[in-house]
């Protein structure tokens, strides 16, 4: 039997502003995903949070792309709106940005990662989840966890991981998608996935040799982009990623460990500002300090048969206190900046916010030099 994890998100209201989710939101959330579990489509699910952002975390058998769990997660986020709106929450159904559901969540506005896999004898799966930021900030850990030795210690002692891992790189301005090999081509995928604003890591897979299938993906991470989705801004993605750990692939230490370093994504307040990524547990993911500085929350499971047992909520762990200190004072060195580079992002990534309406206005008062 193939177990699918499927992890869909939206933010469907903030309180207060873009903060954290109502309990009353979560609430209907484990309703209706109960009512799912009861009725067997689904086998299993947990509803977590990260910021502003509601999280279901659902097991299936129903393959990735289905259907009826889209359908769900999408009914579940409409009935968490009516909740929204009656409470006057902050951007009640703000990522629901279509009326019509037409089978697939992608393009509507919900980020999506899902992986079908062979459960092992035991399957470790952590779960991340972050707010105030975009895709491209899973490119660094990603990269770093699956083919960086300095990192992982598997990839040059564990035999099963000698092939490396392939991974698959979206390009979201094009359209277009290519994969790598590492370690062989893992300078000219640097080349490409260090701009994290266009090329994003979509998938990981195990290279020849390695214990895990080479057609089974181990890795996903969501690359909606809302603001190519909505024409307009209408806040960061706020990703979502799974990774399969252990027995031939990264353990769940090397999986983590490129999380004590935060650094630098793009997001933060109006999703405008370079700030560090602070890793915390869900009750600490309330984005507060300018609406930042972003954060990334790791839910750690082991999947029995599709149960969720779990979660562990990882970066409670006081090994995280330094990251999170370090956080802190990146944070306060990027706040003197206030309104310039690098603390503000570039002119070309501020596209969708209100910059190009200012632009238009004072086009008239510029004269030749
Ligand atoms: C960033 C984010 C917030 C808002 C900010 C302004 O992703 O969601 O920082 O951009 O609070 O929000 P509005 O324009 O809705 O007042
Ligand atoms: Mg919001
Ligand atoms: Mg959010």
């Amino acid at each position: 039997m193939k177990t699918t994890l499927s992890v869909i998100k939206a933010d469907i209201g903030g309180f207060p502003g873009h903060q954290s989710v109502h309990p009353d939101l979560i609430k209907v959330a484990n309703e209706k995903l109960s009512a799912a579990k009861k009725s067997g489509a689904i086998i299993d699910f947990f509803v977590g949070k990260c910021g502003d952002d509601l999280e279901l975390i659902i097991t299936h058998t129903k393959g990735v792309d289905n259907k009826d769990i889209h359908k769900l997660a999408w009914d579940t986020f409409v009935a968490g709106t009516e909740v929204a709106k009656k409470l006057k929450l902050y951007g009640a159904g703000q990522d629901l940005l279509s009326d019509a559901f037409s089978g697939n969540v992608k393009g509507l506005g919900p980020g999506v990662a899902e992986l079908e896999f062979e459960e092992r004898i035991s399957e470790p799966v952590i779960v991340f989840m972050m707010d105030k930021t975009d895709p491209g900030a899973f490119n660094l850990p990603i990269y770093r966890m699956f083919a960086d030795p300095f990192c992982t210690p598997g990839l040059v002692i564990d035999p099963s991981m000698q092939g490396g891992f392939h991974f698959e790189v979206y390009d979201t301005v094009e359209g277009r998608k290519i994969t790598f090999k590492t370690p062989e081509e893992m300078y000219s995928m640097l080349a490409f996935v260090g701009s994290r604003s266009r090329y994003v890591i979509k998938r990981v897979y195990p290279g020849p040799g390695n214990k895990v299938s080479e057609k089974e993906a181990v890795a996903c991470v969501s690359t909606e982009k809302l603001s190519q989705i909505a024409g307009q801004y209408v806040g960061k993605d706020d990703p979502v990623a799974i990774v399969r750990c252990q027995s031939g692939l990264p353990a769940v230490g090397e999986v983590l460990e490129p999380f004590s370093f935060p650094h630098l994504v793009a997001g933060w307040m109006r999703g405008s500002h370079q700030g560090p990524i602070m890793p915390c547990s869900m009750k600490q993911a309330t984005p507060t300090r300018l609406d930042g500085p972003p954060r990334v929350v790791a839910l750690g499971f082991q999947l029995a048969n599709g149960t969720l047992v779990g979660p562990a909520d990882i970066f409670e762990d006081v090994a995280y206190d330094y990251t999170r200190q370090k956080a802190n004072k990146i944070a306060e060195y990027m706040r003197r900046h206030g309104p310039f580079e690098p603390h503000r992002l570039p002119e070309e990534d501020l596209e969708y916010t209100n910059l190009p309406k200012l632009q238009e206005k004072f086009k008239g008062r510029f004269s030749k030099i």
